[in-house]
Protein backbone atom coordinates (compact mmCIF):
# COMPACT_ATOMS: atom_id res chain seq x y z
CA UNK A 1 0.00 0.00 0.00
CA UNK A 2 1.26 3.45 -1.13
CA UNK A 3 1.42 6.02 1.98
CA UNK A 4 -0.71 9.16 0.99
CA UNK A 5 0.81 11.92 4.10
CA UNK A 6 -1.49 14.53 4.00
CA UNK A 7 -0.76 18.53 4.84
CA UNK A 8 -3.41 21.10 5.38
CA UNK A 9 -2.79 24.32 6.68
CA UNK A 10 -5.06 26.09 9.49
CA UNK A 11 -8.00 27.86 8.64
CA UNK A 12 -7.80 31.43 8.85
CA UNK A 13 -10.19 32.00 11.62
CA UNK A 14 -8.50 29.09 13.38
CA UNK A 15 -5.46 31.06 13.33
CA UNK A 16 -6.92 33.89 15.43
CA UNK A 17 -7.71 31.79 18.39
CA UNK A 18 -5.15 31.51 21.09
CA UNK A 19 -4.55 28.83 24.16
CA UNK A 20 -6.79 25.72 24.64
CA UNK A 21 -8.67 27.02 21.53
CA UNK A 22 -6.20 27.06 19.33
CA UNK A 23 -4.94 23.41 20.45
CA UNK A 24 -8.51 21.89 20.14
CA UNK A 25 -8.34 23.72 16.35
CA UNK A 26 -5.21 22.24 15.14
CA UNK A 27 -6.03 18.68 16.32
CA UNK A 28 -9.70 19.59 15.04
CA UNK A 29 -7.80 19.91 12.03
CA UNK A 30 -5.08 17.14 11.86
CA UNK A 31 -8.09 15.34 11.81
CA UNK A 32 -9.55 16.36 8.53
CA UNK A 33 -5.97 15.84 7.09
CA UNK A 34 -6.24 12.44 8.29
CA UNK A 35 -9.98 11.85 6.90
CA UNK A 36 -8.35 13.05 3.53
CA UNK A 37 -5.25 10.29 4.08
CA UNK A 38 -7.93 8.10 4.78
CA UNK A 39 -9.49 8.95 1.81
CA UNK A 40 -6.21 8.98 -0.78
CA UNK A 41 -5.61 5.79 0.48
CA UNK A 42 -8.90 3.89 -0.07
CA UNK A 43 -9.73 3.04 3.74
CA UNK A 44 -11.66 4.07 6.45
CA UNK A 45 -11.58 4.24 10.06
CA UNK A 46 -13.42 4.16 12.94
CA UNK A 47 -13.26 6.03 16.34
CA UNK A 48 -9.91 7.36 16.79
CA UNK A 49 -9.19 5.62 20.10
CA UNK A 50 -6.03 6.45 21.75
CA UNK A 51 -4.04 3.65 24.07
CA UNK A 52 -0.93 3.73 26.12
CA UNK A 53 0.53 7.06 27.01
CA UNK A 54 -2.11 8.51 24.54
CA UNK A 55 -0.69 6.72 21.02
CA UNK A 56 -3.05 6.32 18.60
CA UNK A 57 -4.73 2.77 18.69
CA UNK A 58 -5.10 0.91 14.90
CA UNK A 59 -8.27 0.45 13.45
CA UNK A 60 -8.94 -3.27 11.82
CA UNK A 61 -5.41 -3.36 10.59
CA UNK A 62 -4.68 0.76 9.64
CA UNK A 63 -2.67 2.88 12.15
CA UNK A 64 -2.56 6.24 12.10
CA UNK A 65 -1.00 9.29 13.14
CA UNK A 66 -0.98 12.97 13.19
CA UNK A 67 1.27 16.48 14.08
CA UNK A 68 -0.32 19.70 14.82
CA UNK A 69 1.72 22.89 14.71
CA UNK A 70 0.50 26.61 15.14
CA UNK A 71 0.39 27.09 11.04
CA UNK A 72 0.10 23.63 9.63
CA UNK A 73 -1.05 19.96 10.57
CA UNK A 74 0.28 16.79 8.78
CA UNK A 75 -1.61 13.75 9.22
CA UNK A 76 -1.11 9.70 7.48
CA UNK A 77 -2.28 6.17 7.65
CA UNK A 78 -0.53 2.68 7.02
CA UNK A 79 -1.05 -0.71 7.24
CA UNK A 80 1.82 -1.16 9.64
CA UNK A 81 2.72 1.36 12.65
CA UNK A 82 3.47 4.74 11.32
CA UNK A 83 5.10 8.12 12.73
CA UNK A 84 4.36 11.45 11.38
CA UNK A 85 5.94 14.57 12.77
CA UNK A 86 6.02 18.75 11.54
CA UNK A 87 7.76 21.31 12.53
CA UNK A 88 8.36 24.76 11.47
CA UNK A 89 12.06 25.08 10.77
CA UNK A 90 13.14 28.23 13.13
CA UNK A 91 15.98 29.76 15.57
CA UNK A 92 15.52 27.92 19.01
CA UNK A 93 17.88 28.02 21.79
CA UNK A 94 21.48 26.34 21.44
CA UNK A 95 21.36 24.65 24.34
CA UNK A 96 18.84 22.39 22.49
CA UNK A 97 21.64 21.23 20.53
CA UNK A 98 22.77 18.36 22.91
CA UNK A 99 19.44 17.76 23.91
CA UNK A 100 18.45 16.84 19.94
CA UNK A 101 21.48 14.74 19.06
CA UNK A 102 25.00 13.20 20.52
CA UNK A 103 28.76 14.84 19.02
CA UNK A 104 28.75 12.06 16.98
CA UNK A 105 25.18 12.52 15.35
CA UNK A 106 26.03 16.18 14.99
CA UNK A 107 29.12 14.86 13.36
CA UNK A 108 26.64 13.32 10.22
CA UNK A 109 25.71 16.59 9.01
CA UNK A 110 26.12 20.32 8.48
CA UNK A 111 25.11 22.08 11.98
CA UNK A 112 22.23 23.97 11.02
CA UNK A 113 18.27 24.63 12.41
CA UNK A 114 17.37 22.88 9.41
CA UNK A 115 19.53 19.68 10.57
CA UNK A 116 18.20 19.91 14.25
CA UNK A 117 14.69 20.03 12.88
CA UNK A 118 15.59 17.16 10.32
CA UNK A 119 16.72 15.23 13.45
CA UNK A 120 14.15 16.32 15.96
CA UNK A 121 11.08 15.30 13.45
CA UNK A 122 12.69 12.30 12.82
CA UNK A 123 12.97 11.01 16.05
CA UNK A 124 9.79 11.89 16.67
CA UNK A 125 8.27 10.15 14.08
CA UNK A 126 9.67 7.01 15.15
CA UNK A 127 9.03 7.55 19.11
CA UNK A 128 4.94 7.91 17.80
CA UNK A 129 5.38 4.99 15.59
CA UNK A 130 6.46 2.83 18.98
CA UNK A 131 3.79 4.88 20.37
CA UNK A 132 6.13 6.37 23.10
CA UNK A 133 6.57 10.06 23.73
CA UNK A 134 9.37 12.40 23.97
CA UNK A 135 10.98 10.95 27.38
CA UNK A 136 12.65 8.38 25.08
CA UNK A 137 14.03 11.08 22.89
CA UNK A 138 17.95 10.41 23.71
CA UNK A 139 17.27 6.57 23.19
CA UNK A 140 16.85 7.37 19.52
CA UNK A 141 19.91 7.92 17.52
CA UNK A 142 20.52 9.27 14.04
CA UNK A 143 22.37 6.11 12.58
CA UNK A 144 22.63 7.30 8.71
CA UNK A 145 22.29 10.20 6.81
CA UNK A 146 21.28 8.91 2.94
CA UNK A 147 20.16 11.57 1.16
CA UNK A 148 18.77 15.47 1.78
CA UNK A 149 15.31 13.54 2.22
CA UNK A 150 16.36 10.01 3.49
CA UNK A 151 17.65 9.27 6.86
CA UNK A 152 18.20 6.04 9.58
CA UNK A 153 17.10 6.54 13.36
CA UNK A 154 18.42 3.17 15.42
CA UNK A 155 15.98 2.77 18.60
CA UNK A 156 14.86 0.03 20.25
CA UNK A 157 17.49 -2.53 19.00
CA UNK A 158 15.98 -1.55 15.51
CA UNK A 159 16.66 0.91 12.70
CA UNK A 160 14.18 2.79 10.93
CA UNK A 161 13.63 4.59 7.94
CA UNK A 162 12.41 8.15 7.93
CA UNK A 163 11.43 10.31 5.16
CA UNK A 164 11.34 13.83 4.92
CA UNK A 165 9.06 16.54 3.19
CA UNK A 166 10.15 20.33 3.28
CA UNK A 167 7.86 23.67 2.35
CA UNK A 168 7.49 26.76 3.26
CA UNK A 169 9.92 26.78 6.30
CA UNK A 170 8.63 23.69 7.51
CA UNK A 171 9.95 20.03 7.66
CA UNK A 172 7.66 17.01 7.79
CA UNK A 173 9.29 13.42 8.53
CA UNK A 174 7.21 10.06 8.35
CA UNK A 175 8.70 6.51 9.25
CA UNK A 176 7.83 4.42 6.21
CA UNK A 177 8.78 0.97 6.40
CA UNK A 178 9.93 0.82 2.87
CA UNK A 179 6.50 2.23 1.23
CA UNK A 180 6.54 3.95 -1.34
CA UNK A 181 5.23 7.89 -0.15
CA UNK A 182 2.82 10.31 -1.74
CA UNK A 183 2.72 13.93 -0.32
CA UNK A 184 -0.41 15.42 -0.22
CA UNK A 185 0.24 19.38 0.65
CA UNK A 186 -2.97 21.10 0.60
CA UNK A 187 -2.89 25.11 0.24
CA UNK A 188 -6.07 25.58 -1.66
CA UNK A 189 -9.24 25.48 0.39
CA UNK A 190 -10.30 21.88 0.01
CA UNK A 191 -13.77 20.77 -0.38
CA UNK A 192 -13.47 20.12 3.43
CA UNK A 193 -12.99 23.81 4.04
CA UNK A 194 -16.10 24.80 1.86
CA UNK A 195 -18.74 21.95 1.39
CA UNK A 196 -20.26 21.51 -1.99
CA UNK A 197 -24.23 22.01 -0.97
CA UNK A 198 -25.93 18.71 -2.41
CA UNK A 199 -28.64 19.76 -4.70
CA UNK A 200 -31.90 18.80 -4.32
CA UNK A 201 -33.36 15.21 -5.59
CA UNK A 202 -36.05 15.63 -8.18
CA UNK A 203 -39.54 14.86 -6.40
CA UNK A 204 -40.91 11.41 -7.80
C1 LIG B 1 3.85 12.16 21.21
C2 LIG B 1 4.53 13.49 21.47
C3 LIG B 1 6.03 13.29 21.26
C4 LIG B 1 4.00 14.51 20.45
O1 LIG B 1 4.25 15.81 20.87
P1 LIG B 1 4.19 17.15 20.00
O2 LIG B 1 5.32 17.27 19.05
O3 LIG B 1 4.03 18.24 20.98
O4 LIG B 1 2.82 17.08 19.24
P2 LIG B 1 2.41 16.75 17.74
O5 LIG B 1 1.45 17.78 17.34
O6 LIG B 1 3.55 16.48 16.83
O7 LIG B 1 1.62 15.37 17.91
C5 LIG B 1 0.47 15.34 18.68
C6 LIG B 1 -0.24 14.07 18.37
O8 LIG B 1 0.61 12.95 18.61
C7 LIG B 1 -0.21 11.85 18.92
N1 LIG B 1 0.35 11.23 20.09
C8 LIG B 1 0.25 11.59 21.38
N2 LIG B 1 0.92 10.73 22.17
C9 LIG B 1 1.43 9.79 21.35
C10 LIG B 1 2.21 8.63 21.57
N3 LIG B 1 2.57 8.25 22.79
N4 LIG B 1 2.57 7.89 20.50
C11 LIG B 1 2.20 8.25 19.24
N5 LIG B 1 1.46 9.34 18.98
C12 LIG B 1 1.08 10.10 20.02
C13 LIG B 1 -1.63 12.35 19.16
O9 LIG B 1 -2.44 11.99 18.06
C14 LIG B 1 -1.43 13.85 19.24
O10 LIG B 1 -2.48 14.61 18.72
P3 LIG B 1 -3.94 14.66 19.42
O11 LIG B 1 -3.69 14.81 20.88
O12 LIG B 1 -4.61 15.81 18.77
O13 LIG B 1 -4.57 13.32 19.08
C15 LIG B 1 4.29 13.98 22.90
O14 LIG B 1 2.93 14.33 23.04
C16 LIG B 1 4.63 12.94 23.97
O15 LIG B 1 5.78 12.84 24.39
N6 LIG B 1 3.62 12.16 24.41
C17 LIG B 1 3.76 11.09 25.37
C18 LIG B 1 3.38 11.59 26.74
C19 LIG B 1 3.07 10.51 27.68
O16 LIG B 1 3.80 9.54 27.81
N7 LIG B 1 1.93 10.68 28.34
C20 LIG B 1 1.47 9.71 29.28
C21 LIG B 1 0.19 10.16 29.90
S1 LIG B 1 -1.14 10.25 28.71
Amino acid sequence: MKLHPVILRLLPEDLRLRGLARLQAQSRRAREALALSCEASGVSLGPLEKGDRNAPLPFRGTFWSLSHKPRFVAAVVGPVPIGIDIEEITPRTEGLLDYIASTAEWALADLSWETFFRFWTAKEAVLKTVGVGLAHLTKARIHAILDPDNLIVAYASKLWAVRHFRFQDHIVSLTHDGHEITWNLVLEPHVLDNPVPVPPQPQA
